[in-house]
């Protein structure tokens, strides 16, 4: 029997080949592991009204780790329409199954790593003041709330009677009073005080543990003085325990700007959930987009590894497919990392590393092409081709 059993969830689009080159990875670096396959995403919504079935959820449940490549999500009146016949008309209302994950296994703390690799094409570029050009260091790993905000799902068209009445006593309410009901919407920015310890605590402890200099808490808290107020209370009180390590704080406005003026300056960065996965994305744009980041979304009893990017629906018949396996297979380090496999883990990105720096094969976005089925003629890597690239390098 294998020492770990790893939940995997392929899902939707490029999810399904992505998934699978990882484990190759995962196999290769000598993980020793047996994965089994779990349903999740739009097919079992079309043909269930669930995107995220029961029997997925207790295979998590059994065996605590899984790796989850990407789900299609479609807005909401769509998403009815698609449903089978049967299914239609039963008030069966689609939510995206990765935000279902980590509010049913309470996935609080959402890793993302933002770290550049020598010699990628894609990496930030700064002009400097001399007139020539400088790349910085990049390495930012973002600490996102990831189960609360305002993706908590407290939301309604149209609110119950008896919240609008609980509204009116808010000084601030006169303005909507008026409104009709139908022609209101609310979405709820709920953070709790130990979803805020739990996220503020783990990225202390991770600074230091790998050593970083700084952690910043990126919200808004001159105007969201109640949530973001809340996470930098919280901050103050847990960096009492870490005299070593600075604590800033920025606004996620002025973050976004000053993002590309100085990301080597920044290490740990923690944010509520919508911030989060803003800044998030903001950073990964630094060092190489969606082909580069990865991500772990992680509870006191489950955890779950994803890359950041979607299911790219548009390459998904593609034959041979193109798309970037690297950001699944970071993600697949990161799951290494959680288990305590560390030496795993680093050979792992140390083989993305020596691929990445010898430039000899690359995916399409690499070479900064458009994407399609002439990349390869281009002079492109298949999925397939990088991801043996990195096996060779380990
Ligand atoms: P996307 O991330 O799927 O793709 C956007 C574009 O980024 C692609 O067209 C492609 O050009 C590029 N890209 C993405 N992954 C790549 C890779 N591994 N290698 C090379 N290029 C890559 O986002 P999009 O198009 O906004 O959404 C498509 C579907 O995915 C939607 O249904 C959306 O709801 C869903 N989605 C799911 C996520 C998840 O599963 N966690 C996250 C984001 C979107
Ligand atoms: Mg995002």
């Amino acid at each position: 029997m294998a020492r770990y059993t790893v939940v995997s969830m392929p899902g939707d689009g490029i999810g399904k080949t992505v998934l699978p080159e990882a484990i190759r990875v995962l196999d290769a670096v000598g993980f020793d592991a047996e994965y089994v396959h779990a349903d999740i995403g739009w097919d079992f919504w079309v043909e269930e009204g669930n995107a995220l079935p029961e029997r997925t959820v207790e295979l998590l449940e059994n065996h605590k780790l899984g790796l989850f490549g990407a789900i299609t999500s479609k807005p909401k009146t769509q998403a009815a329409e698609e449903l089978k016949p049967e299914l239609q008309g039963k008030g069966l209302v689609y939510f995206s199954p990765i935000v279902g994950l980590r509010q049913r296994f309470n996935l609080d703390r959402c890793v993302r790593p933002c770290r550049s690799f020598k010699g990628n094409p894609l990496n930030f570029i700064r002009q400097s003041a001399g007139g020539g050009s400088e790349e910085p260091k990049v390495d930012v790993v973002i600490f996102r709330q990831g189960t609360e905000g305002l993706y908590s799902g407290l939301e309604w068209t149209a609110p119950p009677e008896d919240l609008r009445a609980a509204m009116a006593n808010h000084p601030k309410w006169k303005k909507f009073a008026d409104c009709p009901n139908e022609d209101l919407a609310l979405s709820v920015r709920a953070f709790t005080r130990s979803a805020c310890r739990s996220i503020v605590g783990s990225a202390f402890a991770y600074a230091k543990k790998h050593g970083y200099k700084s952690v910043t808490i990126c919200e808004k808290p001159n105007v969201l003085r109640e949530t973001s107020g809340m996470l930098e209370e919280v901050a103050e009180e847990i960096h009492k325990d870490y005299p070593e390590i600075q604590l800033w704080s920025t606004n996620i406005d002025a973050q976004m700007m000053w993002l590309t003026k100085n990301p080597e300056d920044y290490g740990v960065v923690v944010a509520g959930n919508m911030f989060g996965d803003i800044i998030s994305d903001a950073f990964a744009g630094l060092v190489g987009g969606l082909g580069f980041a990865c991500s772990g979304n992680i509870g006191d009893d489950v955890a779950v590894f994803e890359p950041t990017h979607g299911s790219a629906p548009k390459y998904e018949t593609l034959e041979p497919s193109i798309v970037n396996p690297i950001a699944m297979i970071l993600s697949a380090a990161m799951l290494l990392d959680h288990v305590g496999e560390t030496e795993k883990a680093e050979r792992v990105r140390g083989a993305v590393a020596a691929v990445v720096e010898e430039g000899k094969v690359r995916a399409y976005d690499m070479m900064k092409i458009p994407g399609g089925p002439d990349v390869i003629e281009k002079g492109a890597a298949t999925t397939e081709q990088l991801t043996d690239a990195i096996i060779a390098k380990l």
